[in-house]
C-alpha cells in the first residue's frame, strides 16, 4: 500500500486576540494525530492561518489606531511563541487576508455563481447613521422586548435567555456610536443552501457515517428538520446563507459588485486551502496537482461551537464549486477548568498558556495530559491542577521515565554503556509490549489518545513488574550475576525504546532526548518490530523530566497582580529635590486679555498681568477648551521665569499651568488652573 497524503488543518483562529488554552489544546490534538501519522509514514501537510477578516476585527484595529492589516499582523506576530513553545509543527501559518485568499475566494464564489447558487435578495437591516455603516447583531443594543432588561445585545438576552430579532430590541442603540440605529435596506449575495441539490449532497454527506462523528452526525440531523425562528414560525430544511456584508469591511470584494463584500465565514475555510497552496508555492511544488489527487485526504479539526459551518457550509462550498470535499471533521469539545468557566473564545479566562511557558513548566506535561483525557469525541474536558499532577508524576515519570534511569546507570556502569542480549522472559515481555501496537496505533487514528495512553501506562506496569521482580539493584551486588544484570537491564532499555515510540506523538521532545540518548534515528512505528541488539552502544542517561511542582501549578493558577495604576495616564516623576523645585519660579498671573490666534486651531493669545508693572505676552494650547470670553479677567498660575520662546505668532514670554490626562486621544480635557479666593497677581507658589 503506498503512503497515505493527508491534508491537515485546524480552525483559523480570529487575528484580534492571543492563544487561550482552548486553541493550544485543538492544536496540540492536531499536532499528536499528524506526527502519529508520520511515524505510519503518511505525508502530510499540516496548516494554518489567521483568520483576519470581518466587523469586529475591523472595529478592533479603529480603536487601537491601526489599520486592520497592521493590527492582524501584530497579532500574527505573537503566534509563534505558542506553537514553539508547545511543540506544535505547523507547515505552514497564513492568513486569509493574504493574495492566495483573494484569488480563491473570488474564484471559488464565480464557481458557485454559474452553479446557479447565487442569488441577490434585498434585506433590512440596523444601520449606524454616525458610523456609516450596517451594523451586525453583537453591535446593537437595547431593551430586552421580554423581560425588559436594558443594554441587550441585538441577537439574544443574557438576562431572561430570549432569542429574538435586532429589530424587535425596545430602544436600539449602536454600540459603536451610541446612535439610534435606522432600519436601511441592501442588497446581499445568498448561497442557496435550500437548493435541493445541496440540500441532498449534505444529508448524505453528514448522514453516511464517514465524514463526521455520530453524535455529530446526529446534531447536524436537527439542522434539517424544523425548527422556531426568533419570530416565532417555523422552518424546515436549510435556509439560505447570506454571504455577503457592505462596505465598509475589512474583508474579500465580490466580483462585479461594488462596495460588497464577503462574510468573513465564506473565505474563512477557504483560508485553508490558501495556506496550503502558499506552501505548496513556496516549495515549488503544484497545488492544482496535489488537489487534483483523488488519494488526498484532506482533515480539518474543530470546536463543537463551529459545526454548522464545516458541516454544511464549507462542504457544501467546496462540492457546488467542482472542489474536493473534505474527507473528516473531527469535532472536540470545549476544555473548562477546575470545572469552571467555559474556555470559550471570548473568555479564555483560567489557564494562560503563555503564562505557563512562563513558568518554566514543561509543554509536553500538557500534551500528555491532554491526550490522556481527550477520546476522540465531541465532548468537553476539565483540567484539574491534582489530577494532572498526579498523571504527570505518576503515571509519565513515576511509571515511564523511571524505568530508564533504573536500568542506564548499571549499563554504563558495568557493561561500557553497550547492550547485551535479551533471554526468553525479555523477549516474552518485549513481545507483549508489540503485540498492543495495533491498537495503539488505531486509538491515535480515531483521536482516542486516552486510550493509547492508558494501553501504554499498562504496558509501563508490565515492565515495571518485570523490574520488581528482577531486582538489578540486588543482582549488581550478587557474585557471578553479571550475565543476568546485563540481560535485565538491556530488556529494560529496549522496553523503554517500545514505550517511547509510542509515547512519541504525544512526547515529541522527550521522544527526540530518547533518540539521543540510546543514539538512534528518529523513531518510526515499524521501529517496534526490532531491537537495537546486543553491542549496541547506548550514550550516558540524562534526566528526561522533572516532577510537577504544586507551587508551579499554584503560580499559575494565582490572580494576576492588580495593574499598576497610573495617575492620569502616567508614572510619577523621578524626585527632585526642593531646591529643583526652587528653580521653577509659579507666580499668581491675571488674564487681562484673552483672544483667538487667526489660523491657529489650537492656541489662545493671552495678555498677563503678573505684577510686574508690565504686561506679558502668552501662548496657551487650550483653545479646545475655553472660548477667550471664559477666561478674561481670571486668576491663573504662570511659569514666570521660563525662557522667552519664539513662535509662528510671536514671542510667548512663560507659559500657564494646565492639567490633563497623558493619552489625551483617548481622554480628551485640559484644565486651566486657577486659585483660591485671595490670592494676587505677583504672589509666588512654593
Ligand atoms: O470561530 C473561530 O474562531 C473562527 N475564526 C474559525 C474559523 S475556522 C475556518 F473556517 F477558518
Ligand atoms: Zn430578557
Amino acid at each position: 500500500m503506498s503512503a497515505r497524503k493527508i491534508f491537515v488543518t485546524t480552525a483559523l483562529p480570529y487575528a484580534n486576540g492571543k492563544f487561550h488554552i482552548g486553541h493550544i489544546m485543538e492544536y496540540i490534538q492536531a499536532d499528536t494525530w499528524v506526527r502519529a501519522q508520520r511515524m505510519q509514514g503518511s505525508q502530510v501537510n499540516f496548516v494554518g492561518a489567521d483568520d483576519a477578516h470581518g466587523a469586529p476585527i475591523m472595529i478592533a484595529a479603529e480603536k487601537a489606531g491601526k489599520t486592520p492589516q497592521q493590527f492582524v499582523a501584530d497579532i500574527a506576530a505573537g503566534r509563534k511563541q505558542y506553537l514553539d513553545g508547545f511543540h506544535i509543527a505547523f507547515d505552514n501559518w497564513h492568513s486569509t487576508d493574504a493574495p492566495e485568499n483573494h484569488a480563491l475566494a473570488q474564484q471559488i464564489y464565480l464557481d458557485l455563481k454559474a452553479a446557479g447558487l447565487i442569488e441577490t435578495r434585498t434585506i433590512e437591516q440596523f444601520f449606524d447613521p454616525e458610523k456609516a455603516m450596517f451594523l451586525p447583531d453583537r453591535f446593537i443594543k437595547g431593551e430586552c422586548p421580554r423581560c425588559h432588561a436594558k443594554d441587550q445585545y441585538g441577537d439574544n438576552c443574557e438576562v431572561c435567555g430570549a432569542v429574538y430579532a435586532p429589530t424587535e430590541l425596545i430602544n436600539p442603540y449602536s454600540a459603536l456610536s451610541g446612535a439610534k440605529p435606522e432600519l436601511k435596506t441592501s442588497e446581499h449575495f445568498f448561497f442557496k443552501l435550500s437548493d435541493e441539490r445541496c440540500v441532498a449532497f449534505l444529508k448524505e454527506w453528514t448522514q453516511n457515517g464517514v465524514h463526521v462523528q455520530p453524535e455529530v452526525a446526529a446534531k447536524v440531523r436537527e439542522w434539517f428538520g424544523t425548527r422556531t425562528n426568533p419570530d416565532g414560525s417555523t422552518s424546515t430544511g436549510l435556509d439560505d446563507w447570506d454571504i455577503s456584508r457592505d462596505a465598509p469591511y475589512f474583508g474579500i470584494e465580490i466580483p462585479d459588485a461594488p462596495g460588497k463584500y464577503f462574510y468573513v465565514w465564506l473565505d474563512a475555510p477557504i483560508g485553508y486551502l490558501a495556506s496550503l497552496k502558499n506552501l505548496l508555492d513556496k516549495r515549488g511544488e503544484s497545488y492544482e496537482a496535489y488537489m487534483a489527487d483523488p488519494q488526498l485526504e484532506q482533515v480539518h479539526f474543530i470546536g463543537k461551537d463551529i459545526i454548522t459551518f464545516h458541516t454544511l457550509f464549507w462542504p457544501a462550498t467546496l462540492k457546488f464549486s467542482g472542489r474536493k470535499t473534505p474527507d473528516k471533521i473531527c469535532v472536540h469539545g470545549f476544555l473548562t477548568v477546575n470545572n469552571g468557566e467555559k474556555m470559550s473564545k471570548s473568555r479564555g479566562t483560567g489557564l494562560d498558556p503563555l503564562k505557563y511557558l512562563q513558568l518554566g513548566m514543561n509543554p509536553e506535561w500538557l500534551r500528555y495530559y491532554l491526550g490522556a483525557k481527550l477520546n476522540g469525541r465531541n465532548e468537553d474536558i476539565d483540567f484539574n491542577p491534582e489530577d494532572f499532577m498526579a498523571r504527570v508524576n505518576a503515571d509519565l515519570i513515576g511509571k515511564y521515565v523511571n524505568i530508564a534511569s533504573r536500568a542506564a546507570g548499571f549499563i554504563a556502569k558495568r557493561f561500557g554503556g553497550q547492550l547485551g542480549s535479551v533471554s526468553s522472559d525479555g523477549q516474552a515481555l518485549l513481545t507483549e509490549l508489540r503485540a498492543q501496537q495495533g491498537d495503539i496505533v488505531a486509538a491515535y487514528e480515531a483521536r482516542d489518545t486516552a486510550r493509547a495512553a492508558r494501553d501504554i501506562m499498562l504496558l509501563c506496569d508490565r515492565v515495571n513488574a518485570y523490574v520488581d521482580t528482577n531486582k538489578p539493584w540486588e543482582l549488581a551486588r550478587q557474585e557471578g550475576q553479571d550475565a543476568r544484570l546485563h540481560d535485565v537491564c538491556t530488556t529494560c532499555i529496549e522496553a523503554f525504546r517500545l514505550l517511547t515510540i509510542y509515547l512519541k506523538p504525544m512526547l515529541p521532545h522527550v521522544a527526540q532526548q530518547v533518540e539521543g540518548f540510546l543514539q538512534v534515528a528518529p523513531l518510526a512505528f515499524a521501529d517496534a518490530a526490532t531491537l537495537l541488539g546486543a553491542h549496541h552502544a547506548i550514550g550516558p542517561y540524562q534526566h528526561l523530566m522533572q516532577r510537577v511542582a504544586v507551587e508551579q501549578l499554584d503560580a499559575l493558577f494565582a490572580l494576576p497582580e492588580p495593574e499598576k495604576v497610573t495617575p492620569g495616564g502616567e508614572e510619577i516623576a523621578p524626585g527632585i529635590t526642593i531646591d529643583d523645585f526652587a528653580k521653577v519660579d509659579l507666580r499668581i498671573a491675571k488674564i487681562v486679555e484673552c483672544k483667538a490666534v487667526e489660523g491657529s486651531a489650537k492656541l489662545l493669545q493671552l495678555t498677563l498681568d503678573a505684577g510686574e508693572g508690565r504686561l506679558r505676552n502668552v501662548f496657551s494650547g487650550i483653545s479646545s477648551m475655553y472660548r477667550p470670553e471664559q477666561l478674561q479677567g481670571k486668576l491663573t498660575v504662570l511659569v514666570a521665569n521660563l525662557a522667552p520662546r519664539k513662535m509662528k505668532f510671536g514671542v510667548s514670554e512663560g507659559m500657564v499651568l494646565a492639567a490633563s490626562h497623558a493619552d489625551e486621544k483617548a481622554h480628551p480635557g485640559l484644565y486651566v488652573l486657577e486659585p483660591y479666593p485671595g490670592a494676587e497677581p505677583g504672589m509666588r507658589i512654593r
